[in-house]
Formats: structure tokens, sequence, C-alpha cells
């Protein structure tokens, strides 16, 4: 796990550039695309360069992680209306391109399985970007998820809700209670994980995902056993790193072995 730590204002384009050089190298990858906060400056700067005429999604294919149970994909809070407004209708992306889970299926268990099984089909996901929840969620696998689990319905914890009551116009009870999530196993597919994190209030969830005992309490500690991991925290997040020092120090002098 390689940890950066860094402004906010650079992330986006850290990633960015992490993004170009797959797309350079191949054209029709696959990425793994998070909605909320976290991955915005990383979409600002991907949008910036599509503008330039200095990248093209036109053969890369995308998939989001997770869907609120219930939400129609037009509702204004649903991920799949949030990747739209916050990337696709920015990039050049193909028709049909980029699929999320869909909220609203009559069978919700099949649609996870058909999800993961369109994830497989595509090759699976070259890189994927994540973000991670206060309570140490990744996706919408919340404290308790199964290390190994695939994409399924999850409970949502009260304090994603509360969390997340900020898109819902501040109204916890807006926000569902269930959602379907890719699962912690079929993100640890993905050929490179890319998670981004800002501000003290991810600073326990990052303190844990780096440093901690691998755990379902934590789920985002099983990236622990990914072989290609990259954290980008600012100061904020980085602030309850036990080895901050260390990462700072392996990341100045990372161009002498790579
Ligand atoms: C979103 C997702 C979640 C978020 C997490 C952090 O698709 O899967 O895990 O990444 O809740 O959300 P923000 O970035 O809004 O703080």
């Amino acid at each position: 796990m390689e940890v950066i730590i860094t402004s906010e204002e650079s992330i986006g384009d850290l990633v960015a550039d992490d993004i170009a050089a797959l797309l350079a190298r191949k054209p029709d990858a696959v990425l793994g695309l998070a909605t909320g906060s976290s991955p915005l400056r990383i979409y600002d700067a991907l949008a910036a360069r599509v503008a330039a005429g200095a990248l093209s999604f036109s053969q890369a294919r995308g998939f989001t992680l997770d869907e609120y149970v219930g939400l129609s994909s037009g509702h204004p809070c649903s991920y799949r209306t949030v990747i739209d407004a916050d990337l696709v209708s920015r990039v050049d992306f193909a028709d049909g391109a980029v699929r999320a889970p869909d909220g609203t299926a009559g069978d919700l268990a099949m649609e996870a399985g058909s999800y993961d099984r369109a994830i497989a089909e595509a090759g699976g996901v070259d890189l994927q970007i994540l973000g991670i929840g206060t309570d140490g969620h990744i996706a919408f696998n919340e404290p308790g998820s199964s290390l190994a689990s695939r994409t399924r319905v999850k409970t949502l914890t009260e304090q994603t809700r509360r969390d997340n009551a900020r898109f819902f116009g501040g109204d916890v009870d807006a926000v569902p209670r269930h959602c379907l999530t890719q699962g912690l196993g079929t993100i640890m597919e993905a050929r490179h994980i890319v998670l981004v994190a800002t501000g003290k209030g991810k600073a326990e969830a990052v303190h844990h995902l780096v440093e901690g005992a691998v755990s379902a309490l934590w789920p985002a500690t099983i990236l622990q056993h990914h072989p290609h991991v990259t954290v980008l925290v600012d100061e904020a997040a980085a602030s309850r790193l036990q080895l901050a020092g260390y990462y700072r120090y392996a990341y100045a002098n990372r161009s002498a072995v790579s």
C-alpha cells in the first residue's frame, strides 16, 4: 500500500495522471467509479483534460460502486444521476459504457449477480477509484461486512445515513436505509485501487485502513491484502497516521527505485 500525503488540490491531478497513463496503454480500460464528494476533484481534472483534447474515454468502460435501493435512475440523489452529472456528461464515454447497479430492480439479488458477471465479462476493473466512509466503509460495505462479500443488498448504518443527509437537503429521513453495493471481494479483484480521503472527519478511518488490524469492524482494512493500492490523503485526513513521517519519506524517495 502506497500512502501519499499531499494537498487536497493536487489529489485530482495525481489520480488523473494515473488514469491518463492507463488509457494511453489500454484505451479500452475498465474504470471503477466512486460517487460522493471524494472523487470530485479527480472528475474535474479528467473533464478538463478531455475538454483540452488531451484525453479520451471513447473506448473506455466504467462501473459504479453502489446505488440506493428504491431511488430511480432519474432521482437527483441516485448514484446513477450523480455519476452522469459529475463525470459521464463531461467526458466522451460511448453511450451505455458506464453501468450502475439498478436499485429499483424487482429482484435485487438477481441484479447483484448480473452486476458482478458484467464486471467479469468486461475483463475486470483496471483502476478502481474509492472514497472511504467515516465508519470505514468502502462502497457501502458497512462494518460487519464479510471481507469476501460479492455485490448484494446492505443496510446502511445510521452514521452513514447522517453523513449522506447533506446530499438529501439535510433530511436524514430521506436517505434510504438500503443499498445495492459491490462487495469487498468484488472490489478486491480490481487490478489497481486508488483511495482518496480528505478532511479531519476521515482521519480515524484512514488510520485503521492503513495501520489497523484487518477486521470486519473497519471494512476498508481488507485493502491491506491487495497487492496494488494507492491511498491519497490530505494533511487533515493523515493526521492520525502513526507512520506519516515514513510515508512522506518513502514518497519523496520513490523515484530512486521505480
Ligand atoms: C460512493 C461510495 C462511498 C463513498 C464514501 C465517502 O460511491 O461508495 O463509499 O465513497 O461514503 O463519501 P464522500 O466521498 O462523500 O465522503
